[in-house]
């Protein structure tokens, strides 16, 4: 989004109905609201959860939210600035597209209405926060846990880097045992932990009979603990198995798809590991960290919490000591 206009109100509107502690509450009442844009067979939160009654409610209070947020870039888009063009966000361009075809190439097709702009909004800001800051949780618990492993990426950031500089995103597609810790840490904790798709015929998997329109849940939790794919020490945080396995993040390796597969899987893709890899990077060059209260890294709590995203059960405390030469304020790239 543009930092003009409606950044910051539509970020203050929104905290006011995302309750932080339970992802999973947003995630099910997206699947409600947007049920202009979403099949049944994309709708597990209902059916697993048995959350009916209240994602009716919150579904009711996320759609006025969003009314609100689109109202006042509707007010903003009216201003001369708006209206030259130079100064559109991601709301100004859905809003733009309100009336046309949903498919440009088939005149016939079902136009692009308020509730599909409402849709989009919600999959994108529901789907993109919670994920990248539950991963940003994890690969951070996981270096503390991993000493060797934090000093290692610790040494790659200080050689590519340098300690008198901040990390840029320039600096990332150098950063490669930084690639493998995310992709390690992605393995043993997808956000995203189950997918679900529809069958759309008749088969026979390991014998069990699937018939067509059957839910599918695809466990990218239990896949990414599987021996099978990741040999005997499936449970063990050893980026550098990736380094002889060089599956990528993109959905060709069905043993490893923390962004889902196929034409539903995430389009967020780059714009997450981005986020992920900049604040991770950041975080580790900028501060040597410690674990409170002379906890060792196998008193660390790795267990889960149930919820759409898998956050960690126990909150993840750390002590910072700055470890760069520059000023912590000053720009210096
Ligand atoms: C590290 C961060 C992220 C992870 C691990 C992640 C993971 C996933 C997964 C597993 C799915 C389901 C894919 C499937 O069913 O095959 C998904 C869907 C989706 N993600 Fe992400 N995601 C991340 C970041 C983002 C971001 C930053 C955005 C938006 C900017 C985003 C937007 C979406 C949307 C809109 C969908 C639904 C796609 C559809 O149903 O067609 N995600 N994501």
């Amino acid at each position: 989004m543009s930092d003009q206009g409606t950044a910051t109100p539509s970020r203050s509107s929104l905290s006011s109905f995302l309750p932080p502690p339970q992802p999973h509450r947003i995630a099910a009442a997206s699947s409600a609201s947007t049920s202009a844009s979403s099949s049944s067979s994309r709708d597990p939160g209902r059916r697993l959860f048995g959350y009916t009654r209240k994602l009716k409610r919150l579904g009711k209070a996320v759609d006025q939210e969003l009314e609100k947020i689109i109202a006042e870039n509707e007010k903003a888009g009216s201003g001369a600035q708006h209206a030259s063009g130079d100064h559109r966000d991601f709301i100004d361009i859905l809003l733009s597209l309100v009336k046309q075809p949903i498919d440009p190439n088939d005149e016939q097709s079902q136009v692009m209405d308020r509730t599909n702009v409402k849709a989009t909004l919600l999959d994108s800001i529901a789907g993109s926060f919670e994920t990248s800051a539950t991963v940003v949780i994890w690969v951070l618990s996981e270096l503390l846990k991993h000493p060797r492993v934090m000093r290692k990426l610790q040494d790659e950031l200080t050689n590519v880097v340098g300690l008198n500089k901040f990390v840029q995103e320039t600096h990332l597609a150098n950063l490669t045992y930084l690639d493998i810790v995310i992709k390690e840490s992605l393995r043993l904790h997808p956000p995203g932990a189950i997918v679900t798709r529809a069958s759309t015929k008749d088969a026979i998997v390991n014998g069990y009979r699937i018939k067509k329109n059957t839910m599918i849940l695809i466990n990218l939790w239990a896949i990414g603990r599987d021996p099978k794919a990741w040999s005997d020490n499936a449970e063990e945080y050893y980026p550098e198995r990736f380094i002889a396995n060089n599956c990528d993040y993109r959905g060709y390796n069905f043993h490893f798809i923390p962004f889902g597969a196929g034409s539903r899987g995430c389009p967020g893709i780059h714009l997450g590991l981005t986020m992920v890899k900049l604040v991770v990077a950041q975080i580790v060059h900028c501060f040597n960290w410690e674990l409170p209260s002379n906890m060792t890294p196998d008193d660390l709590d790795m267990n889960e919490k149930f919820g759409l995203t898998q956050p960690k059960a126990k909150n993840l405390l750390a002590v910072p000591t700055y470890r760069l030469t520059c000023e912590i304020h000053k720009d210096t790239p």
